[in-house]
């Protein structure tokens, strides 16, 4: 296997030491093999060279069987010189894009022992997967300005939404929730409001789900969908939804199930026809970044969803255990759950757990 390794920026660069610890740990354990090429894209990156992504080494990426990835962005403080936005949408965006990575897939899963905000909930009550379109709607950076800084200035960002993108998410959610027998599958939208765009999922999601009657299904509101998963998150199952929305929804998740130090990601290509990307759902976090306490569960677990995707099933799965286990001791937690464990003791307790697990 041939895995691409973009630790990025701030808390990027302590987390994914950490995860290769793990996936060495697990491939010793498991008897698999793979090499690494590493990448050094990001804000820092950016600030010495003015380079984003080359398009070189794009192709370079989409020729690895996966890449697990950090996060970018800079310290606020010294970001003056990095156009806005610029990061995001040349470095983590593009490869979104240009890998037709499709599906962001977050399950959103609360572990024993983890402290959520949310009252009189039982881990048990927090277990949905988000299936997140991921190269459409308003990420496509479609739009412009005209007049700009004048009082008549118009700025224009076009949600661009497609039959065969929605399609295509809205198929994964269901095959997703045959294969691993989950009940319902709940489109979140704003029918009400966007009606065209919307109702083109609202379609295509009723369309497909005849496909699948074995799978029950649910529509809500993004903004009732807000309040359910703070009210009773129970509810949910598989949701489908937009890429923006996907994207609000997946903080809110995060925090139910602990904070972002949590919450792990998959970028995938389901075609396999380019690499797909593993990264935690959080940022740099320069609030935090170089204090050697980030959590990098949410790294772990990200790896954890990688070695599935390469078919290492039982490598899989003795990561998730062990992260499960780890975690449920509470001395393994970090700061952000409370506890007092540095980025390096989490990580030296997981490689343990796989190791005696
Ligand atoms: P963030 O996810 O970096 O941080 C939000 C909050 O969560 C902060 O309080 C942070 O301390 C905490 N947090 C994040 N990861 C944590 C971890 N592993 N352990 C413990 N606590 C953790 O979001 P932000 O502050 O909105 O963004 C910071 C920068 O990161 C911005 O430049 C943003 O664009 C970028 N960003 C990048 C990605 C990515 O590359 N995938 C994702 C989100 C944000
Ligand atoms: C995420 C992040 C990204 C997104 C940003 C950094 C472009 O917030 O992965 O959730 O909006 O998708
Ligand atoms: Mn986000």
């Amino acid at each position: 296997m041939k895995i691409a390794v973009m630790p990025g920026d701030g808390v990027g660069k302590e987390v994914i030491p950490q995860g290769l610890r793990v996936l060495q740990t697990a491939a010793k354990k498991f008897g698999f093999a793979y090499t690494t090429t590493d990448y050094p894209f990001g804000g820092e990156y950016y600030l010495q060279t003015k380079i984003t992504l080359p398009d070189s080494a794009l192709k370079e990426l989409a020729d690895h069987d996966a890449i697990l990835f950090g996060a970018v962005g800079v310290d606020p403080r010294g970001s003056a010189q990095i156009p806005q936005g610029i990061l995001e949408t040349e470095i983590l965006l593009k490869m979104r894009f240009e890998l037709d990575q499709y599906i962001n897939l977050r399950p959103t899963k609360l572990l024993p022992s983890v402290p959520t905000p949310l009252k009189n909930v039982e881990p048990d009550d927090i277990n949905m997967v988000i299936v997140r379109e991921n190269t459409e709607g308003l990420y496509c950076q479609n739009g412009g300005f005209l007049y700009k800084n004048t009082p008549h200035e118009v700025a224009n960002q076009i949600e661009v939404t497609t039959r065969h993108g929605v399609e295509r998410a809205i198929r994964f959610a269901f095959d997703y929730a045959v294969q691993f027998n989950r009940k319902k599958v709940t489109l979140v939208a704003k029918t009400n409001v966007l009606r065209f765009a919307h109702n083109l999922w609202q379609r295509a999601f009723d369309e497909v789900a005849k496909e699948y009657p074995q799978i029950n299904t649910d529509y809500h509101h993004v903004d009732a969908c807000c309040m359910y998963m703070v009210t009773k998150p129970k509810i949910y199952d598989v949701i489908v939804t937009t890429n923006m929305f996907g994207d609000i929804i997946t903080d809110l998740g995060a925090a139910i199930q602990g904070g972002m130090g949590m919450a792990a990601s998959g970028n995938l290509n389901p075609t396999r026809q380019a690499a797909s990307m593993f990264e935690p759902v959080h940022g740099s976090a320069p609030d935090i970044a170089g204090k050697g306490f980030a959590n990098p569960i949410a790294t772990f677990l990200s790896v954890a969803m990688m070695l599935d995707f390469l078919n290492e099933k039982s490598a899989a799965a003795a990561v998730n255990k062990a992260c499960q286990v780890v975690i449920a001791d509470k001395k393994n937690h970090t700061r952000d759950l409370g506890g007092v464990a540095s980025t390096t003791h989490v990580g030296d307790a997981v490689c343990e757990a796989i190791q005696n697990g």
